[in-house]
């Protein structure tokens, strides 16, 4: 018999599916291997943190039967820890940001998670006004007002905790090192936290020095600024050169990477569309990205013959509510 008591037993493992018809639509000389996170039981690649922080904070101590754990997230960190919270029996509030899509909203919800909107929580509207947007801070503030009203609380703190980048190190590295027998020269991941490409980044070079990390941000039209303050953003996805240093996550290792890569919205839609349909997979925005970015590598003559490895982060079923799969909106 093969039968799973909880769904922490269903995380990771995920399937690498090398993209052949779009390979050969495109005429790539370089193998484009994705890792299809939304085979995670909650669909996305954050239900590996958030089994990992949960676990750790119980073996810590810092987390213990009648706890609520708290949280503040786009999204899928939110879906993934309110998953493990209903199944371990903790209660879960997450303080989400505003433009994140409906469908993200309901899922927390119907797992029994409280959903708090940012814009609903004075003390991060009012740091983010005094420090002219630091989210770090902004974070920083809400959980120490949480931490010093209330008892009884794990604040998660995905952006700063270590378990983090580890379990991307203990499980996401070493699931590609397996499954490609070591025979992976470039690996693409997109950084919001940094968990992805500092944890399974490390491992592999570890592995294999030569391996190269590619680490990917938003390019400059995806990103707020003075002419267009509500852009498409890539959900989840934040830069991490050319801002102030201590509004890097410390989960992010800036050492790690070999290039920085940057993408637009309009071009991370157009692959996941394209995807879609030559061969049948539904990702989000930040997959999009992913193999964007990895095309556009795998396109390079010195990359010929290259195997590229690029992390999938989640389903498209998550952005039916956006333009992602609105053929119309091109940018
Ligand atoms: C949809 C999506 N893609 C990519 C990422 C980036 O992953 P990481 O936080 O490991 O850098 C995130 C994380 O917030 C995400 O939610």
């Amino acid at each position: 018999m093969s039968v799973k008591k909880s769904i922490g037993e269903l995380v990771g493992k995920t399937p690498l599916l090398e993209l052949v018809n779009y390979e050969k639509k495109h005429n790539l000389e370089a193998k484009i291997l994705v890792k299809l996170e939304y085979f995670n039981p909650n669909q996305s690649v954050k239900d590996r943190i958030a089994l990992a922080m949960v676990e750790d904070a119980e073996k810590k101590g810092l987390l213990k039967p009648g706890y609520t754990i708290v949280e503040t997230t786009s999204g899928n960190t939110g879906i993934g820890l309110a998953a493990v919270a209903a199944s371990k029996g903790y209660k879960f509030r997450v303080y989400i940001q505003d433009n994140v899509s409906e469908e993200r909203f309901k899922v927390i919800q119907a797992f029994g998670g409280k959903t708090i909107k940012l814009s609903e929580e004075p003390v991060v509207d009012e740091v983010l006004k005094a420090t002219n947007g630091d989210f770090v801070a902004a974070i920083a503030s809400l959980r120490e007002k949480v931490l010093s009203k209330e008892k009884d609380i794990f604040f998660v703190d995905q952006v700063s905790n270590p378990a983090n980048p580890a379990i991307h190190y203990a499980t996401t590295g070493p699931e590609i090192w397996e499954d490609t027998d070591g025979k992976v020269d470039i690996f693409v991941a997109n950084v919001g936290t940094g968990g992805t490409v500092s944890g399974a980044g490390k491992y592999l070079k570890e592995k294999n020095p030569d391996i190269k990390i590619v680490a990917i941000q938003p390019g400059p039209n995806s990103l707020p600024n003075d002419e267009n303050p509500t852009p498409e953003e890539i959900t989840g996805v934040h830069p991490f050169e050319g801002i102030p240093k201590e509004r890097i996550p410390s989960t992010m290792n800036t050492q790690i990477y070999d290039e920085k890569f940057e993408t637009e919205t309009i071009e991370a839609y157009r692959a996941a569309r394209e995807v879609a349909k030559t061969d049948g997979i539904l990702i989000g925005t930040s997959s999009g990205s992913a193999i964007h970015a990895a095309t556009e590598i795998a396109k390079r003559p010195e990359n010929k013959g290259k195997t590229i490895v690029a992390v999938l982060p989640d389903t498209g079923l998550r952005y039916l509510s956006t333009n992602l799969f609105n053929e119309e909106y091109n940018g």
